[in-house]
């Protein structure tokens, strides 16, 4: 099947392909700028210029009773299919997967079939490195080599020195073990999204994937030890035995008041509230990358009764995805 975003990316126009999202119309002029240094600063290749390592997969999503309640959507309402890529951050596709300091990616496509089709982009940390499209530009420039081809600290220092939160990301990463599997590590939708049940109530939540066999993290020892390529294998063991390979998909409870546009923050209390669980996505093959790589994870595709908060970084993520899949294929 050729993905409809493959379609968008390939060939509609670029002013077009921005005119299918509101998001457009809100801040595009940093999109593109933003895609080119990611890629500059990933070497230009013919890959991802983040997540660049991956490796898709095929699996289900078995919605519960209670997430019926929260929202209408069709993925609640019966089991669908999931497409997945599991990823490795960062623009190296030559990455160790033992490195500790880049993240861990979990993008995926729940597929109840005809409208209800929903995807998540997600990674190993509730919050994420920049707050704006307009900061997240200045985050990857000032990365940019100076004019002798050396990283310039002093850059670097200044920006992170004027942009604090942009550092919380990688405390975050830093002070957890190193992932030992793919499927034994939380992730985060990160931004918040709305639910509306079938009475039109709304709810705010955020969406957290949680390990089936709990979490897996190596010593650095342990780490030290590792093949470059140890979490597909990883994977691909736990399917053939049996073993837990998968994640329940819990809501935590937003309320009113609760910030929506600042992805660099955690709710008030964020992991001590309340949450439900939604269901359960279980990965159950190993799938031929081609099925991930020709079409883009894209967050802004949600099935009626789940929406996206108005915030320019959500919305600048599909003009971008698109963007990059053009460069990349
Ligand atoms: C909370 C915010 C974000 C998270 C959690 C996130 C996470 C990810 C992940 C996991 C991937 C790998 C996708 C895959 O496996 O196919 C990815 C790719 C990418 N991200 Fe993001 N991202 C965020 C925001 C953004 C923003 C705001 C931009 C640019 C405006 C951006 C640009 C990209 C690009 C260009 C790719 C490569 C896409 C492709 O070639 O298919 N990201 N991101």
């Amino acid at each position: 099947m050729v993905h409809r975003h493959l379609l968008v990316a390939a060939s509609l126009p670029m002013a077009l392909a921005f005119a299918t999202t509101p998001a457009a119309a809100q801040a595009p002029e940093t999109t593109p700028s933003i895609v080119e240094t990611m890629r500059t600063l990933s070497g230009k290749q013919k890959a991802r210029p983040s997540g660049a390592k991956g490796q898709c997969f095929t699996g289900s999503f078995v919605p519960t009773a209670e997430a019926k309640n929260l929202s209408k959507s069709p993925v609640f309402a019966k089991t669908s299919t999931v497409v997945a890529r599991l990823s490795v951050g960062g623009g190296n596709p030559k990455v160790m997967d033992a490195n500790k300091a880049v993240n861990r990616g979990f993008s995926f496509r729940i597929d109840p079939g005809g409208a209800g089709q929903t995807e998540f982009v997600m990674v190993n940390a509730p919050i994420n490195f920049v707050k704006s499209p307009e900061q997240m530009l200045e985050f990857l420039k000032v990365r940019l080599p100076g004019a002798d081809g050396k990283p310039q600290a002093d850059k670097i220092k200044a920006f992170t020195d004027a942009n604090p939160e942009t550092t919380g990301q990688g405390r975050y990463l830093a002070s957890k073990p190193v992932v030992g599997s793919w499927v034994g590590v939380n992730y985060w939708g990160i931004h918040p999204y709305t639910l509306t049940n079938a009475a039109g109530a709304k709810q705010l939540v955020k969406f957290k994937m949680a390990p089936l066999g709990g979490e897996v993290g190596l010593t650095d020892e342990e780490a030290k030890a590792k093949p470059a390529d140890f979490l597909v294998d990883e994977l691909k063991g736990r399917i053939e035995k049996k073993q837990p390979a998968g994640f329940d998909m819990i809501a935590i409870m937003g309320k009113a008041g609760d910030e929506k546009t600042n992805a660099t923050q955690l709710w008030d209390g964020e992991d001590a509230r309340p949450t439900v669980k939604l269901g359960t996505l279980t990965i159950t093959a190993l799938e031929k990358n081609e099925t991930c790589d020709n079409a883009i994870f894209d967050p802004t595709t949600l099935a009626d009764g789940l929406a996206g908060p108005d915030d320019p970084l959500f919305i600048q993520r599909q003009p971008a995805y698109a963007i990059s899949i053009g460069e990349r294929l």
